[in-house]
């Protein structure tokens, strides 16, 4: 059974107990909801898979309170600092060399030698992994394929009894996935999934980022159609049918849908970037053909947004 649980001081304390005791706690962050184990217990980590039928070659980013934290199980090298000083806490996740010997469960890793860390801004995020002492592994609280959560009834919708505890602090402001940079080769730097801090604002202290279509994915969770809502989604659009729903951008948007979410009425990309999973769930609950979209700005968060939409809009594939 489930439980719905204010993130005050006495909320973060009982969950941080849970997690503690192998519960799985979900919980917010600046970019979306996590489902979190801490990263050494074998038998939570691989509850996270179960709750989230999420296939086990696909590895789980760490969550650190702090750089300390983080530098205690991976290496970071002087670009990983020069990011980490810019950007952390906040939407950056570094895939980094994993120090031997530490006692990560394999199964966040998914047996790699590598290991995606972030330091999460949400304050509730960074209380809740300083009271439990050890960093927390977590996914999207989302069952696997399906749009990330940004408020706590999205979480309760998608995974119901599978997760113990819920932290509610409301929406989360990015409300786009961390942006994920591969550092674990030393002459490299591959930008592996774009999300919640741009590319120029990491091209600007580490130089250019290879691109995730330029050699073998290494992200499998990056692979093919993931933010699924159930209705087909046409992109681009600049008119609307009226049996379909239309997901507008900026002050203009043609009349004549069904029902019409404006993700910026002024047209801004960070406004957007937060409304754009909640929208897509609202819109996908209505009876129409087809989720209508507006083109969106391909600058700054524009880059991750239309990536959402992009992987939203591929056929079903038969994979698992
Ligand atoms: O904003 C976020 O990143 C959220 C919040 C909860 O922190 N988390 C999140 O986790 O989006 P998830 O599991 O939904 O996506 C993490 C992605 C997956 O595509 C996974 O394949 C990739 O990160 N990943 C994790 N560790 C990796 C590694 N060692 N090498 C390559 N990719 C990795
Ligand atoms: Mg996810």
């Amino acid at each position: 059974m489930n439980r719905l649980v204010p993130a005050d001081g006495a909320g973060i304390r009982e969950a941080a107990r849970a997690l503690a005791e192998g519960r799985l706690v979900a919980f917010p962050t600046e970019t979306v909801y996590g489902l979190g184990a801490v990263v050494t217990d074998d038998r939570a980590v691989a509850r996270i898979f179960v709750a989230k039928r999420r296939p086990h070659h696909n590895p789980l980013i760490a969550h650190a309170a702090d750089r300390a934290m983080a530098a205690g199980f991976a290496w970071l090298d002087e670009r990983a600092e020069r990011l980490a000083d810019a950007f952390w806490p906040g939407p950056l996740t570094l895939v980094l060399p994993l120090k031997t010997g530490v006692p990560v469960s394999p199964l966040v890793t998914a047996g790699l030698s590598t290991v995606g860390v972030r330091v999460p801004a949400h304050p509730v995020a960074r209380r809740l992994i300083e009271e439990t002492g050890l960093p927390v592994a977590a996914p999207s609280a989302n069952r696997s394929g399906r749009v990330s959560p940004t408020t706590a009834e999205h979480v309760l919708r998608d995974l119901g009894d599978a997760v113990d505890l819920v932290l509610d602090a409301g929406p989360c402001p990015v409300g786009l996935e961390s942006t994920i940079v591969d550092l674990s080769e030393p002459e490299r730097a591959r930008l592996l999934r774009p999300g919640g801090l741009s590319r120029e604002r990491i091209e600007a202290l580490i130089g250019p980022l290879e691109g995730v279509d330029g050699g073998p994915v290494r992200a499998p969770g990056l692979l093919g159609r993931h933010y699924a809502p159930r209705r087909p989604l046409r992109l681009g659009a600049r008119r609307v049918a009226a049996d379909e729903a239309l997901l507008a951008f900026g002050p203009e948007p043609p009349a004549g849908a069904r029902i019409t979410l404006n993700l910026s009425p002024r047209g801004d990309l960070a406004e957007a970037a937060a409304n754009l999973f909640a929208m897509l769930r609202r819109l996908d609950e209505a009876e129409v053909r087809a989720i209508a979209v507006m083109p969106i700005p391909a600058e700054g968060l524009g880059e991750a947004i239309n990536d959402r939409l992009r992987r939203a809009a591929l056929p079903v594939e038969p994979v698992a």
